[in-house]
């Protein structure tokens, strides 16, 4: 009720300056007594998850909070886990504005942000002076003027930064924003990368005496034989997680609407069935070996449901959680 007459007036204007706006106001009231306009008591409904003790399966997903700026805020609001970035190793712009398009009309976002972000040094001292207790995921990507076959030197070095910072970290390959990313996906090319950060996360345990688990993001544009054969890999190298899934390239259901035809990845409720889709391929291949992590179009407790039964053990929310607010939260961990 109350977040739906925010929401009018927030349509009213472009995106990303509501973005930036909510951004800067959630910065400044979370973990404050200013945050009781959006704080709320969820249900506690624990999981264990990667080794990891979660207070309920509803996560926030990447790319909210890209620089880890309003984590208590987040956390107020009653979800079990927030993941913030992508953050890349240097601050970049991202690409050029406008690039965030509403579709209201299929409770929808298209986005072609490009890892805009202040650099992983900002996110880790945003992450210190947060001096959060509970789940923190960081998503760590590459930076755009990074050459493809240095890719590895970029995840490697992000992970290095906030390995000690993190409760998990995310290896996000998927984001269609980024020219070449998405090839990291594929056969070497992944398992490389994989094997590298793989012995990466064994020293950095060593060093810090602490075991943090590495997720990694997929796409939901994948045919059945590499959703398989990426599962495969997964287990090859005894990756802990995966995340399914992020943004579409497809237009399907969209095309005749107001900024369907935007460049850039498409979520919301078109993403839906698609990353429901992968998460029972990957479900299926992988065999309970390590846990999926459900996103992509979950705009209620029945969607949520819906990516658990397909073999989900947590979710995470973006879109539908800004067409629908804090309460979005809270009707997903009661029907989970
Ligand atoms: C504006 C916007 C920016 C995003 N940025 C990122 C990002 O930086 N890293 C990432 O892994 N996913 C990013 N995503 C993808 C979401 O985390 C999520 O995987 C995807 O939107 C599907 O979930 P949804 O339908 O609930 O939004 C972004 C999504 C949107 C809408």
């Amino acid at each position: 009720m109350f977040y739906s007459a925010i929401r009018n007036i927030f349509f009213q204007f472009d995106p990303e300056t509501i973005h930036e706006l909510t951004i800067k106001s959630l910065k400044s009231t979370g973990a404050t007594p200013l945050n009781f306009v959006y704080k709320q008591k969820v249900a506690n409904k624990p999981v264990q998850v990667m080794g990891i003790h979660f207070p309920n399966p509803c996560g926030l997903a990447a790319g909210l909070d890209k620089n880890g700026e309003c984590i208590r805020a987040f956390d107020d609001m009653g979800f079990g886990f927030v993941e913030v970035g992508t953050v890349t190793p240097r601050p970049q712009p991202g690409n050029e504005k406008p690039r965030i398009f509403r579709l209201p009309e299929a409770n929808a976002v298209i986005n072609r942000m490009g890892f805009n972000n202040k650099g992983v040094d900002y996110l880790v001292d945003q992450v210190r002076k947060a001096k959060f207790k509970g789940v923190l995921g960081i998503n760590i990507g590459k930076n755009k003027d990074t050459p493809d076959e240095n890719a590895k030197d970029d995840y490697i070095h992000c992970m290095r930064k906030v390995y000690n910072f993190a409760t998990y970290i995310t290896v996000n390959i998927s984001s269609p924003n980024t020219p070449g990313l998405r090839s990291l996906q594929y056969g070497e090319a992944l398992n490389e990368l994989l094997s590298v950060l793989k012995e990466e996360q064994t020293s950095l345990a060593n060093q810090y005496d602490k075991y943090v688990p590495v997720a990694v993001k997929i796409a939901p544009d994948l045919t059945e034989p590499e959703v398989l054969s990426i599962a495969e890999c997964l287990i090859k190298n005894n990756i802990d997680g995966v995340i399914a899934t992020n943004t579409t390239l497809s237009r399907e259901g969209v095309e005749s609407l107001e900024y369907g035809d935007e460049q850039g990845g498409l979520s919301g409720e078109p993403v839906k069935d698609k990353s429901t889709q992968v998460i029972k391929l990957l479900s299926t291949a992988l065999d309970d070996k390590l846990p999926i992590i459900g996103v992509g179009g979950i705009a209620s407790g029945s969607d949520a449901k819906e990516k658990i039964a397909a073999g989900a053990k947590l979710v995470q929310v973006y879109t539908g959680f800004i067409y629908q607010g804090p309460e979005l939260i809270k009707d997903i961990v009661r029907a989970l």
